[in-house]
Protein backbone atom coordinates (compact mmCIF):
# COMPACT_ATOMS: atom_id res chain seq x y z
CA UNK A 1 0.00 0.00 0.00
CA UNK A 2 1.36 3.37 -0.86
CA UNK A 3 -0.18 6.77 0.54
CA UNK A 4 0.24 9.95 -1.60
CA UNK A 5 0.81 12.94 0.22
CA UNK A 6 -1.50 15.78 -0.89
CA UNK A 7 -1.07 19.54 0.01
CA UNK A 8 -2.97 21.15 2.77
CA UNK A 9 -6.69 20.91 2.74
CA UNK A 10 -9.83 20.31 4.95
CA UNK A 11 -10.46 16.61 4.41
CA UNK A 12 -11.85 15.71 7.61
CA UNK A 13 -15.10 14.04 7.33
CA UNK A 14 -18.04 13.29 8.25
CA UNK A 15 -19.09 16.42 9.34
CA UNK A 16 -22.69 17.37 10.45
CA UNK A 17 -24.39 20.25 7.74
CA UNK A 18 -25.41 22.02 11.01
CA UNK A 19 -28.25 24.23 10.26
CA UNK A 20 -27.56 27.41 12.06
CA UNK A 21 -30.72 29.95 12.94
CA UNK A 22 -30.21 33.20 14.10
CA UNK A 23 -31.43 36.59 14.01
CA UNK A 24 -34.94 37.48 15.86
CA UNK A 25 -38.42 36.02 15.49
CA UNK A 26 -39.36 38.75 13.14
CA UNK A 27 -36.39 38.62 11.00
CA UNK A 28 -35.03 35.04 11.17
CA UNK A 29 -32.52 33.42 8.76
CA UNK A 30 -30.89 30.65 8.72
CA UNK A 31 -27.25 29.51 7.03
CA UNK A 32 -26.00 25.42 6.77
CA UNK A 33 -22.50 24.74 8.25
CA UNK A 34 -20.37 21.62 8.40
CA UNK A 35 -17.55 23.66 9.79
CA UNK A 36 -19.02 23.26 13.39
CA UNK A 37 -18.34 20.77 16.08
CA UNK A 38 -18.00 20.97 20.09
CA UNK A 39 -14.73 21.98 21.26
CA UNK A 40 -15.42 21.81 25.80
CA UNK A 41 -18.07 19.64 28.00
CA UNK A 42 -17.87 22.02 30.93
CA UNK A 43 -19.18 24.37 30.47
CA UNK A 44 -20.51 23.16 27.54
CA UNK A 45 -19.08 24.97 24.29
CA UNK A 46 -19.04 25.04 20.11
CA UNK A 47 -17.90 26.95 17.36
CA UNK A 48 -19.26 28.04 14.14
CA UNK A 49 -17.03 29.05 10.96
CA UNK A 50 -18.76 31.39 9.03
CA UNK A 51 -17.13 33.51 6.45
CA UNK A 52 -17.77 37.64 6.78
CA UNK A 53 -19.46 37.37 3.30
CA UNK A 54 -22.63 35.53 4.69
CA UNK A 55 -25.85 37.35 5.88
CA UNK A 56 -25.47 35.54 9.22
CA UNK A 57 -22.25 36.77 9.61
CA UNK A 58 -23.54 40.19 10.49
CA UNK A 59 -26.08 38.77 12.31
CA UNK A 60 -24.31 36.72 14.68
CA UNK A 61 -21.50 39.24 14.73
CA UNK A 62 -23.83 41.77 15.90
CA UNK A 63 -26.32 39.84 18.43
CA UNK A 64 -23.79 37.24 19.56
CA UNK A 65 -26.07 34.86 19.50
CA UNK A 66 -27.01 31.57 17.32
CA UNK A 67 -28.76 28.34 17.52
CA UNK A 68 -27.02 24.98 15.66
CA UNK A 69 -30.01 22.88 14.87
CA UNK A 70 -29.23 18.73 14.30
CA UNK A 71 -30.39 17.93 10.31
CA UNK A 72 -32.34 14.92 10.02
CA UNK A 73 -33.30 13.12 6.69
CA UNK A 74 -36.78 14.90 6.36
CA UNK A 75 -34.90 18.42 6.52
CA UNK A 76 -31.49 17.34 4.43
CA UNK A 77 -33.03 19.00 1.41
CA UNK A 78 -33.87 22.32 3.45
CA UNK A 79 -30.88 22.35 4.90
CA UNK A 80 -28.73 22.30 1.14
CA UNK A 81 -31.25 25.35 0.14
CA UNK A 82 -30.18 26.91 3.17
CA UNK A 83 -26.92 26.18 2.35
CA UNK A 84 -26.92 27.72 -1.66
CA UNK A 85 -28.94 30.90 -1.19
CA UNK A 86 -28.88 33.61 0.92
CA UNK A 87 -30.80 35.23 3.35
CA UNK A 88 -29.95 38.45 1.37
CA UNK A 89 -32.47 37.19 -0.96
CA UNK A 90 -34.62 34.86 0.05
CA UNK A 91 -36.49 34.27 3.50
CA UNK A 92 -35.41 30.61 3.87
CA UNK A 93 -37.75 29.76 6.64
CA UNK A 94 -41.23 30.70 4.02
CA UNK A 95 -39.20 29.03 1.69
CA UNK A 96 -38.70 26.12 3.07
CA UNK A 97 -42.03 26.02 4.63
CA UNK A 98 -40.03 25.75 8.29
CA UNK A 99 -41.04 26.77 11.90
CA UNK A 100 -39.04 29.55 13.57
CA UNK A 101 -39.73 29.12 17.55
CA UNK A 102 -38.68 31.16 20.47
CA UNK A 103 -35.56 30.19 22.56
CA UNK A 104 -35.22 29.72 26.35
CA UNK A 105 -32.03 32.00 26.90
CA UNK A 106 -31.42 33.56 23.86
CA UNK A 107 -33.16 35.91 21.61
CA UNK A 108 -32.30 33.69 18.03
CA UNK A 109 -35.18 31.35 16.64
CA UNK A 110 -34.75 27.55 16.99
CA UNK A 111 -36.38 25.34 14.01
CA UNK A 112 -39.62 23.39 15.14
CA UNK A 113 -38.74 20.42 12.59
CA UNK A 114 -34.95 19.89 14.01
CA UNK A 115 -35.57 17.29 17.11
CA UNK A 116 -32.40 19.09 18.28
CA UNK A 117 -31.47 22.31 19.28
CA UNK A 118 -28.79 24.30 21.15
CA UNK A 119 -29.01 27.52 21.84
CA UNK A 120 -25.47 29.45 21.82
CA UNK A 121 -24.00 32.19 23.32
CA UNK A 122 -20.89 34.10 21.18
CA UNK A 123 -17.83 33.97 24.14
CA UNK A 124 -15.47 35.05 21.60
CA UNK A 125 -14.51 35.52 17.61
CA UNK A 126 -11.22 34.70 15.68
CA UNK A 127 -10.68 35.94 12.71
CA UNK A 128 -8.69 32.39 11.06
CA UNK A 129 -8.14 33.07 7.02
CA UNK A 130 -10.71 33.01 5.16
CA UNK A 131 -13.41 32.01 8.10
CA UNK A 132 -14.37 33.91 10.89
CA UNK A 133 -14.70 31.13 13.79
CA UNK A 134 -17.62 32.28 16.26
CA UNK A 135 -16.51 29.98 19.80
CA UNK A 136 -19.85 30.22 22.03
CA UNK A 137 -21.25 28.82 25.03
CA UNK A 138 -24.58 26.47 24.69
CA UNK A 139 -26.35 27.38 27.60
CA UNK A 140 -29.43 25.39 26.55
CA UNK A 141 -31.02 22.40 24.67
CA UNK A 142 -34.16 21.88 23.37
CA UNK A 143 -34.81 18.54 22.53
CA UNK A 144 -38.05 17.29 20.64
CA UNK A 145 -40.37 14.88 23.54
CA UNK A 146 -40.89 12.43 20.74
CA UNK A 147 -37.39 10.99 20.76
CA UNK A 148 -37.92 11.05 24.70
CA UNK A 149 -38.38 7.69 26.06
CA UNK A 150 -40.59 7.00 29.26
CA UNK A 151 -37.42 7.16 31.59
CA UNK A 152 -36.19 10.20 30.19
CA UNK A 153 -33.62 8.97 27.90
CA UNK A 154 -32.92 10.81 24.68
CA UNK A 155 -33.57 8.19 21.85
CA UNK A 156 -31.07 9.68 19.06
CA UNK A 157 -30.90 6.83 16.88
CA UNK A 158 -34.35 7.50 16.05
CA UNK A 159 -34.02 11.22 14.61
CA UNK A 160 -32.37 9.54 11.22
CA UNK A 161 -29.54 12.31 11.80
CA UNK A 162 -27.45 13.05 8.13
CA UNK A 163 -23.89 13.22 8.21
CA UNK A 164 -21.88 15.49 5.33
CA UNK A 165 -18.75 14.01 3.33
CA UNK A 166 -16.71 15.37 0.85
CA UNK A 167 -19.37 17.71 -0.92
CA UNK A 168 -21.87 14.75 -0.20
CA UNK A 169 -25.23 13.78 2.45
CA UNK A 170 -25.14 10.71 3.84
CA UNK A 171 -27.63 9.11 6.36
CA UNK A 172 -25.61 7.41 9.08
CA UNK A 173 -26.59 3.71 8.60
CA UNK A 174 -26.12 0.98 10.92
CA UNK A 175 -24.68 1.57 14.77
CA UNK A 176 -21.54 -0.45 15.01
CA UNK A 177 -21.02 -0.75 18.96
CA UNK A 178 -21.08 1.83 21.71
CA UNK A 179 -18.83 4.72 23.86
CA UNK A 180 -16.04 2.24 25.08
CA UNK A 181 -17.41 -1.50 23.94
CA UNK A 182 -13.83 -2.39 22.26
CA UNK A 183 -12.27 -2.48 25.95
CA UNK A 184 -15.48 -3.63 27.44
CA UNK A 185 -15.90 -7.35 28.73
CA UNK A 186 -19.59 -6.96 28.48
CA UNK A 187 -19.95 -5.89 24.99
CA UNK A 188 -22.27 -8.85 23.78
CA UNK A 189 -24.63 -8.65 26.78
CA UNK A 190 -24.82 -4.53 26.50
CA UNK A 191 -25.09 -4.61 23.00
CA UNK A 192 -27.95 -6.66 22.54
CA UNK A 193 -30.06 -4.42 25.55
CA UNK A 194 -29.37 -1.77 23.15
CA UNK A 195 -31.81 -0.91 20.18
CA UNK A 196 -30.91 -1.20 16.94
CA UNK A 197 -27.37 -2.91 17.39
CA UNK A 198 -26.28 -5.38 14.93
CA UNK A 199 -24.58 -7.68 17.55
CA UNK A 200 -21.13 -8.55 15.97
CA UNK A 201 -18.61 -7.27 18.90
CA UNK A 202 -16.58 -10.31 20.01
CA UNK A 203 -15.04 -10.19 23.29
CA UNK A 204 -11.26 -9.32 23.30
CA UNK A 205 -9.28 -12.30 24.18
CA UNK A 206 -7.12 -10.41 26.27
CA UNK A 207 -8.03 -10.29 29.69
CA UNK A 208 -8.97 -6.60 30.35
CA UNK A 209 -9.61 -6.33 33.77
CA UNK A 210 -5.49 -6.51 34.13
CA UNK A 211 -4.69 -3.70 31.58
CA UNK A 212 -7.64 -0.83 31.26
CA UNK A 213 -11.00 -0.69 33.89
CA UNK A 214 -13.78 -1.57 31.76
CA UNK A 215 -16.44 0.68 31.15
CA UNK A 216 -19.43 0.62 33.63
CA UNK A 217 -22.66 -1.53 32.21
CA UNK A 218 -25.81 -0.22 31.18
CA UNK A 219 -28.03 1.70 34.01
CA UNK A 220 -25.25 1.48 36.28
CA UNK A 221 -24.39 5.26 38.42
CA UNK A 222 -22.32 7.37 35.46
CA UNK A 223 -18.81 8.37 36.43
CA UNK A 224 -17.65 10.02 33.65
CA UNK A 225 -17.54 11.73 30.61
CA UNK A 226 -18.46 8.47 28.33
CA UNK A 227 -19.79 6.39 30.48
CA UNK A 228 -23.03 9.07 31.17
CA UNK A 229 -24.58 7.93 27.72
CA UNK A 230 -24.92 4.85 29.62
CA UNK A 231 -26.16 5.88 32.83
CA UNK A 232 -30.40 5.18 32.47
CA UNK A 233 -30.59 6.34 35.97
CA UNK A 234 -28.88 9.42 35.60
CA UNK A 235 -30.36 10.83 32.09
CA UNK A 236 -33.89 9.83 34.00
CA UNK A 237 -32.75 12.12 36.60
CA UNK A 238 -31.58 14.91 34.72
CA UNK A 239 -34.61 14.78 32.57
CA UNK A 240 -36.69 15.52 35.56
CA UNK A 241 -34.23 18.12 36.38
CA UNK A 242 -35.16 20.46 33.32
CA UNK A 243 -31.81 19.70 31.92
CA UNK A 244 -33.57 18.05 28.74
CA UNK A 245 -36.44 20.66 28.43
CA UNK A 246 -39.48 19.56 25.87
CA UNK A 247 -39.95 21.69 22.69
CA UNK A 248 -43.35 22.96 24.50
CA UNK A 249 -41.28 24.17 28.06
CA UNK A 250 -39.77 27.47 26.19
CA UNK A 251 -42.79 28.36 24.40
CA UNK A 252 -44.72 28.16 27.37
CA UNK A 253 -42.30 30.54 29.43
CA UNK A 254 -42.04 32.97 26.54
CA UNK A 255 -44.55 35.08 24.85
CA UNK A 256 -43.67 35.13 21.11
C1 LIG B 1 -23.25 21.44 3.45
C2 LIG B 1 -22.83 22.90 3.53
C3 LIG B 1 -21.95 23.30 4.51
C4 LIG B 1 -21.57 24.65 4.62
N1 LIG B 1 -20.71 25.01 5.61
C5 LIG B 1 -20.38 26.32 5.75
C6 LIG B 1 -19.55 26.74 6.83
O1 LIG B 1 -19.15 25.94 7.68
N2 LIG B 1 -19.24 28.05 6.91
C7 LIG B 1 -19.68 28.98 6.00
O2 LIG B 1 -19.33 30.17 6.11
N3 LIG B 1 -20.48 28.61 4.97
C8 LIG B 1 -20.86 27.31 4.84
N4 LIG B 1 -21.70 26.93 3.83
C9 LIG B 1 -22.21 27.94 2.90
C10 LIG B 1 -23.35 28.78 3.49
O3 LIG B 1 -24.32 27.98 4.15
C11 LIG B 1 -24.05 29.56 2.36
O4 LIG B 1 -23.14 30.49 1.83
C12 LIG B 1 -25.33 30.24 2.74
O5 LIG B 1 -25.98 30.66 1.58
C13 LIG B 1 -25.13 31.42 3.68
O6 LIG B 1 -26.39 31.93 4.01
P1 LIG B 1 -26.61 33.44 4.50
O7 LIG B 1 -26.00 34.36 3.46
O8 LIG B 1 -28.11 33.58 4.57
O9 LIG B 1 -25.96 33.56 5.82
C14 LIG B 1 -22.09 25.59 3.70
C15 LIG B 1 -22.97 25.17 2.71
C16 LIG B 1 -23.36 23.85 2.63
C17 LIG B 1 -24.33 23.42 1.57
Amino acid sequence: MTKITWKPGTLEYPLPPAMISCGTLEHPNIMTAAWTGIVNSEPPMTYVSIRSSRHSHSIIKESGEFVINLTTEQLVAAADFCGVKSGKDVNKFKEMKLTALPCSEISAPQIAESPVSLECKVKNVTTLGSHDMFLAEIVAVNVDDNYIDAGGKLCLENCKLVAYAHNAYYSLGRCLGFFGFSVCRNAMKINQRMKNVVVEVKTPKIELSKHRKPRRPLGSKAKSFGDKKFGRKNEAKSANKGKIRSRKSPMAKKSV
